[in-house]
């Protein structure tokens, strides 16, 4: 079961009951969405580019979606959005947390409209946008597809260790092309020593409100 819950930036996010965590942070879902994942992720990897792949961990409510989504759209930038995601929310929960305010809503109804479609093929949702969540578990998560970012957005080694092994973490990240960028809102010695063993770059950034530090990696070339 999951709970619309307010967040001190005035945005929504979800309580998993089961799982005993929120979606983001409880000092603003925005906030730290902005933070992590659009100004040291996308904005960073789209530098001189016109066009980007991204995959995600955790689609969720789509929140990191539809930022980017509008990002790209202001910038020109063609995105191919793939996000895998083990327990899909429903078109309902989606439309309650509130988030149609922060895109035009142009980009929250060709999210919505396509959503159910998006967790079985992918969906073209405009000439600039591709969207495909693949309904599945990471481990199970398998493709030819290689991608220029990762968007590692699992609920906190506290509460799904298993989402935070060495051996997942390089699952993950042998889907990211060399040179691609790994951006995730947490970070710990261990998730820095298990990217650096597999050849990635590290840089340690302030993080999002409530947490000192997060981690960007990038994959060697
Ligand atoms: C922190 S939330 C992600 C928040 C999301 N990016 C958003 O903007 O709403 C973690 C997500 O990972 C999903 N998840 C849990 N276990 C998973 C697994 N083994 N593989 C893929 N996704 C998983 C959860 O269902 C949840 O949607």
């Amino acid at each position: 079961m999951n709970i619309i819950t307010p967040t001190a930036d005035g945005s929504n996010t979800l309580y998993n009951e089961t799982i005993g965590e929120h979606y983001h942070s409880k000092h603003g879902a925005l906030q730290e969405s902005k933070h992590v994942f659009i100004d040291a992720g996308l904005k960073f990897a789209t530098e001189g580019k016109s066009e980007i792949s991204i995959l995600e961990v955790g689609f969720g409510t789509g929140l990191n979606f539809i930022l980017s989504f509008e990002y790209c759209n202001e910038n020109n930038i063609k995105l191919d959005y793939t996000s895998i995601e083990a327990f899909p929310l429903t078109v309902d929960v989606l439309n309650q947390t509130g988030y149609s305010e922060y895109v035009s809503s142009e980009i929250w109804n060709d999210f919505i409209t396509s959503y159910d479609e998006a967790l079985i093929t992918q969906q073209t949702l405009s000439a600039l946008c591709k969207l495909e969540i693949p309904y599945t578990t990471l481990a199970e998560f398998d493709t030819e597809k290689r991608f220029d970012v990762i968007y590692y957005d699992a609920f906190s080694v506290q509460h799904q260790p298993e989402m935070w092994t060495d051996e997942i973490i390089a699952h993950a990240c042998s889907f990211l092309k060399p040179g691609g960028t790994f951006i995730t809102y947490a970070i710990t010695g261990k998730l820095k020593r298990a990217v650096k063993a597999i050849g990635f770059t590290i840089e340690k950034l302030p993080g999002a409100p409530g947490k000192r530090e997060m981690l960007r990696a990038v994959k060697g070339m």
